[in-house]
């Protein structure tokens, strides 16, 4: 249980400039492809977030050496002291993406030994299609207990992905990168950090092609080489930080964003009657007039993302009318609705569809955070709630947000911790 507990006090308009930090679902793909290089390479632009300090933690384990500055946002890693192909369960469960390890070290020395993943409840989160993936390129992989372990020389070959997966085609890339001969990956994930990924690998001298497509296709190359590469800006912050806005009938401008990768975002709030204009690297979002309820579907890139599902049903919970929310990718993604209850929201929650009816209030009520989009959808509900909203296990959103609270505070939310007393239970 979490030391601290975060209080909202709502109402208050967000106003003002702020910025997003880089990705954290391009950032926790990119650090386990170094393992690929023979030489070191620099990554910049990295969210400071717990995520990122697991992985620094793993590939000391490893034997690499690490020099992370969280300030700098700048991770330097060394990758030609690793004496390990091990990823112990202890480590792999504390993030989703420690499974990226089983492609790199395949990849690296044909051999992996990782615990299973651990991240967000939100589904089942099978791994299936990963492993198919490391199969067709010539691995043989074995789940033993708490460990799947996978070994062989990677060999070029065709792989059909039998559902759009992110995770499968990083890991597939990556135990791809240094195969020997061509891979082709169908029907895969066309996702902006699926991009930088393929970007950050050719800037090491690898030969990805047609990643933004359904069809990659890898070249192997034998050595990759160190390489400095800046990755993409949050897709998600991005969108938490428009919804944010829009909740709080606020105005502001986020810098350093990419507009492009917010389409569907941005497509669904100028249907609810929001005003969101963008340039180049920023966008500024308003709002004058009340919010039209919308319906959203939850889909892989580029469609409406599940991960900001959840920020944006707890926005609708106040617009005018019904909405319907469906979410496809993971089937159990509404918990934060469940606890938006006690706020005074009517929702109703049929599988994996809810259907949302708009309130004219919320009012502050203790909640809990039960994953990381979950816990960012309370902070927004927090900041649209008349009184206080006091959020329990707020850890759940330092893993995903880079400095949340001081990036609020300077848009004008109330929004502080206060410590969580222990209690002892007769
Ligand atoms: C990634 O998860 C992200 N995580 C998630 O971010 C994100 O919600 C998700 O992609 C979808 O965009 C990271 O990047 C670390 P998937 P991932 O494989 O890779 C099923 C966040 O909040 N599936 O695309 O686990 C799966 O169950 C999060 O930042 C299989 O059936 O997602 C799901 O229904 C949480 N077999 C669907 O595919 C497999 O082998 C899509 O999952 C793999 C996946």
């Amino acid at each position: 249980m979490d030391s601290y507990k975060l209080l909202i006090t709502g109402g208050i308009p967000l106003m003002g400039e702020t910025y997003v930090s880089g990705g954290k679902n391009t950032s926790v793909a990119v650090i386990p492809a170094i393992l690929l290089s023979d030489e070191p390479c620099t990554i910049e632009n990295l969210p400071d977030i717990e995520d990122v300090h697991v992985l620094v933690d793993i590939l000391r384990d490893l034997g690499a050496k690490v020099d992370f500055d969280g300030r700098e946002r700048r991770i330097t890693v060394d990758p030609r002291g690793v004496n390990t192909h091990t990823v112990p369960y202890r480590q792999s469960k504390r993030m989703r993406a420690s499974y990226y390890f089983l492609g790199a070290l395949l990849g690296r020395c044909g051999q992996a030994d990782v615990g299973y993943p651990g991240g967000c409840t939100i589904g089942n989160r099978p791994v299936d299609q990963h492993l198919k993936a490391f199969r067709a390129l010539g691995a043989e992989v074995e789940e033993r207990g708490a460990i799947i372990s996978a070994k062989g020389k990677m060999m070029g070959a065709g792989v059909f992905f039998d559902k759009i997966t992110v995770g499968g085609t990083i890991n597939a890339m990556l135990a791809a990168a240094k195969a020997e001969g061509n891979t082709i990956l169908y029907n895969a994930a066309k996702e902006p950090h699926i991009v930088d990924l393929a970007n950050f690998l050719n800037s090491m001298g690898a030969k990805v092609k047609g990643a933004g497509t359904d069809t990659i296709r890898i070249t192997g190359r034998p050595h990759l080489h160190g390489s400095v590469y800046t990755v993409i800006p949050d897709q998600i912050e991005t969108g938490t930080l428009m919804i944010a806005a829009a909740a709080t009938r606020g105005d502001v401008t986020i810098h350093g964003c990419i507009p492009t990768h917010m389409e569907a975002l941005t497509a669904k709030l100028l249907e609810m009657g929001v005003q969101v204009t963008d340039t180049d690297d920023a966008i500024r979002v308003r709002t004058v007039r009340g919010h039209r309820a919308v319906n959203i579907k939850t889909q892989e890139y580029p469609g409406f993302p599940t991960d900001l599902q959840q920020p944006m049903s707890a926005l609708l919970t106040k617009a005018g009318g019904d909405s319907i929310v469906i979410e496809t990718i993971f089937e159990s993604r509404f918990k934060h609705l469940n606890e938006m209850r006690r706020m005074g929201a009517r929702v109703q929650i049929l599988d994996q569809t809810a259907i949302i009816e708009g309130v004219s209030e919320l009012y502050g009520a203790p909640v809990t955070a039960t994953d990381l989009r979950a816990g960012a959808a309370l902070v927004v509900a927090g900041l649209m709630a008349k009184g206080t909203t006091e959020i329990y296990e707020p850890g759940f959103i330092e893993r995903g947000y880079e400095h949340i609270e001081e990036k609020l505070r300077s848009l004008g939310a109330d929004i502080r911790r206060e410590p969580v007393e222990a209690k002892t239970d007769n």
